[in-house]
């Protein structure tokens, strides 16, 4: 096989914190080892692979590297019997684009068991529209609805609005039936929010400590993309009963709270981490293809081409970007 491109992080130079990211013609043999070899059509930027690139919270510990959190594509060639040459697979967390080999490469190898099968009914550019992002909303939405959410109970709100889950997770919800309420930094992607099905679009401000332990309680369900503020709000804002989803932590990591939101409303905070076992993807993948399905997804995506991930991820650390980053892999 010829060789191709990839998006590779060497270890940082000496004084320097960020690792040293260059794009770098690769053999297969260079590639972190795995039973598939998946020739990877679109990839994507998720937050975790700014952070890794710009050598932020440690992410990548060994170098080279090649980032990437997400893939999706077609299986080059398997050792294993449950692929073969041609299939379209989605390949997301399990530590690729951290630990092993990631989607910033035209060629990725991985272990079968990483792999899914595409989901019926989703293309390979929308699978990787949704990536990890769009399988972390759908991951909150299946989560708050096993735990009684449901339209009618009320209203439920999502901050980090206008990034990649925030952005998927108001479009499912908006489809489902639910009343949206973003909550954003962003004055300007009113517009974008509202299209998206955000019924109501509240200044990210609004989040402040107020020094109570519970305040006016307005939300059915609540899906954190901060942490920080804007967690522990949510959890004081929350209605009897209402559910928490919380995933991020760009507002930070830790965030004051008392017990009486869960004591006194039966509030509960699930925690996500969507590198879940296979069993759990699949079933909440076969939902985002079918039930949860996003209608905008075309709105969400910013296609950009492979050598432009430098600069897009420059624009997400700098909360300048929008939606999600579909890397086009190809071509
Ligand atoms: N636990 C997991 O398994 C898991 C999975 C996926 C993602 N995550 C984490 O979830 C977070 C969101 O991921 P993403 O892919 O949606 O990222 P993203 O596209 O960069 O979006 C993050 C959004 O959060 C808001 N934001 C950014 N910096 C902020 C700050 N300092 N204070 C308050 N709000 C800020 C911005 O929205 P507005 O400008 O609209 O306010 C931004 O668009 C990241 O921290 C990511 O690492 C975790």
């Amino acid at each position: 096989m010829s060789r191709f491109l990839a998006y590779r992080l060497h270890a940082p130079t000496a004084g320097a914190s960020a690792p040293a990211a260059r794009f770098v013609e690769l053999d297969v043999d260079h590639l972190s080892p795995g039973e598939v070899l998946v020739r990877v059509a679109w990839s994507s930027l998720n937050y975790k692979d700014a952070l890794a690139a710009a050598g932020i919270n440690a992410i990548v510990r060994q170098y080279p590297r090649i980032g990437g959190i997400d893939l999706t594509g077609t299986v080059a060639a398997s050792s294993d019997a449950r692929f073969r040459e041609g299939d379209p697979v989605v390949v997301h967390g399990f530590g690729i684009g951290v630990d092993h080999d990631g989607g910033h490469a035209q060629y990725a190898r991985v272990k079968a068991d990483w792999a899914m099968p595409l989901p019926a009914g989703l293309s390979l550019r929308e699978a990787a529209t949704l990536g990890a992002a769009g399988y972390t909303a759908g991951l909150c939405l299946h989560w708050m609805e096993h735990n009684g959410l449901a339209p009618a109970r009320g209203k439920v709100v999502v901050s980090g609005a206008t990034g990649g889950v925030g952005s998927i997770a108001i479009d499912m919800l908006a489809g489902r039936g639910y009343a949206v309420t973003a909550l954003t930094g962003k004055a300007a992607e009113l517009d974008y929010l509202r299209t998206l099905g955000a019924a109501e679009i509240l200044p990210a401000e609004v989040a402040k400590a107020t020094g109570k332990p519970l305040d006016p309680a307005q939300w059915a369900g609540a899906v954190d993309a901060v942490g920080g503020e804007v967690l522990a709000w949510m959890l004081r804002t929350l209605q009897p009963d209402g559910v928490a989803t919380a995933f991020g932590n760009a507002a930070g990591a830790q965030f004051d709270a008392t017990v009486l939101p869960f004591i006194l409303r039966g509030v509960k905070l699930i925690g996500i981490n969507a590198n879940s076992p296979m069993a759990l993807r699949s079933e909440v993948w076969a939902k985002i293809a079918d039930a949860y399905r996003p209608r905008h997804l075309d709105l969400v995506a910013n296609e950009i081409a492979f050598q432009d991930i430098p600069e897009a991820m420059a624009r997400m650390l700098a909360r300048q970007s929008r939606g999600r980053y579909l890397v086009r892999m190809e071509g």
